[in-house]
């Protein structure tokens, strides 16, 4: 479905996409109110389906993923504690530096694979300020990534993600999703979003991704957790007003744009397999699990890229021989087709 202007496929991330027609009628008719004065129905509607679908008390409308993370960690934490993630998240490569800044945090980073953390390597990274003689920060929050983006779209095992939380509640911390893409994982892993979040304290759902809303996030937990966030967010300058029509956009994604994303990771598989097929590309296909690949290129991938853009594909290269294609609503059959005869014409 590509429902604006373009003759380019547009394979650099999910967040390009755009409200549909019905979506933005949907916008069009929703009723507002005040948000910051909690009388906006629509935002109201939003938070509590949203948190009764992940099985939390609360939940809160907010502008971005970003601003979901970080209001999620400043709650969480206090500064001169220490949050655990796997090296790759996005809370610490890619949100300006917000743990430290914002929370006063530092980072304990694994060697995960794929972006994925074992309960093990959770284990040994978390310190204690107790009995260290005060020599350490304090491990109070452990937070995975789910999907896991620089790990190429990988999604944990349930087991695995039970037990990451079962140790980081042994340890004494709480446990944060970074679930930017956590319905791609549910919708993979045939996990409903309910049990995968089940042992976790908070989780923070993007609709402005794959879910193709054009703005916002939802942060779900307790209703003691969101009491404190609510005031975080006031702090961080994220209290707004007529955000319902915002949320409207949220509400339709969930009834229009969730089970489809299948056909995503159908395209995405198709796409990743075809480009290992070439001589110019490697991707490890155990990886490709939801709706991203990740290819190492022969040549240089900027210059890969540019071979791409000249023919009318967009995409982003990661590092020298890296490269990323993401598929999302607005990629249509046609668009894998062209792209397959395009790079089988440049790299067959
Ligand atoms: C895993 C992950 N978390 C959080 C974010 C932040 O979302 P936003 O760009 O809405 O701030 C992104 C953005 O791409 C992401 O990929």
């Amino acid at each position: 479905m590509r429902e604006y202007p373009s003759s380019r496929i547009d394979f650099r991330s999910d967040t390009v996409t755009q409200p549909t027609s019905a979506m933005r009628e949907a916008m069009h008719q929703a009723p507002v109110g005040d948000d910051v004065l909690g009388d906006d129905p629509t935002v109201i509607a939003l938070q509590d389906r949203v948190a009764a679908l992940f099985g939390k008390e609360a939940g809160l409308f907010v502008a971005s993923g970003t601003m979901s993370n970080a209001i999620a960690l400043r709650t969480h934490t206090v500064p001169g504690d220490e949050i655990v993630c796997d090296k790759t998240a996005h809370i610490y490569r890619y949100e300006g530096g917000g743990y430290a800044a914002l929370c006063g945090a530092s980072i304990a980073l694994v060697d995960g694979v794929s972006g994925l953390m074992t309960p093990e390597q959770v284990r040994s990274a978390v310190r204690k300020a107790e009995g260290s003689g005060s020599h350490y920060p304090n491990g109070s929050l452990v937070c995975v990534e789910n999907t896991s983006n620089l790990g190429g779209g990988s999604c944990y095992d349930q087991e695995t993600f039970d037990e990451i939380a079962r140790v980081a509640k042994t340890l004494g911390c709480s446990t944060h999703i970074d679930g930017a893409r956590i319905f791609n994982a549910s919708i993979a892993t045939g996990v409903d979003v309910a049990r995968m979040c089940e042992h976790y304290d908070s989780v923070s759902i993007c609709f402005s991704k794959g879910l193709g809303a054009p703005v916002g996030s939802v942060l779900v937990g307790s209703a003691a957790f969101i009491a404190k966030a609510h005031r975080w967010r006031k702090m961080f300058g994220g209290g707004w007003r007529q955000a319902g029509m915002l949320a409207s956009a949220c509400l339709y994604a969930l009834d229009h744009h969730v089970e489809r994303m299948s056909e995503d990771h159908e395209r995405a598989r198709r796409i990743a397999t075809m480009l290992n097929d070439l001589p110019m590309f490697t991707v490890d296909l155990n990886t490709v699990q939801t709706n991203m690949i990740y290819a190492q290129t022969v040549e240089p991938a900027a210059k890969v890229v540019e071979q791409y853009a000249a023919n009318g594909i967009d995409m982003f290269d990661l590092s020298e021989h890296r490269l990323r294609v993401v598929v999302h609503l607005h990629i249509t059959e046609e668009d894998v087709q062209r792209f397959t005869e395009v790079s089988q014409r440049l790299f067959g």
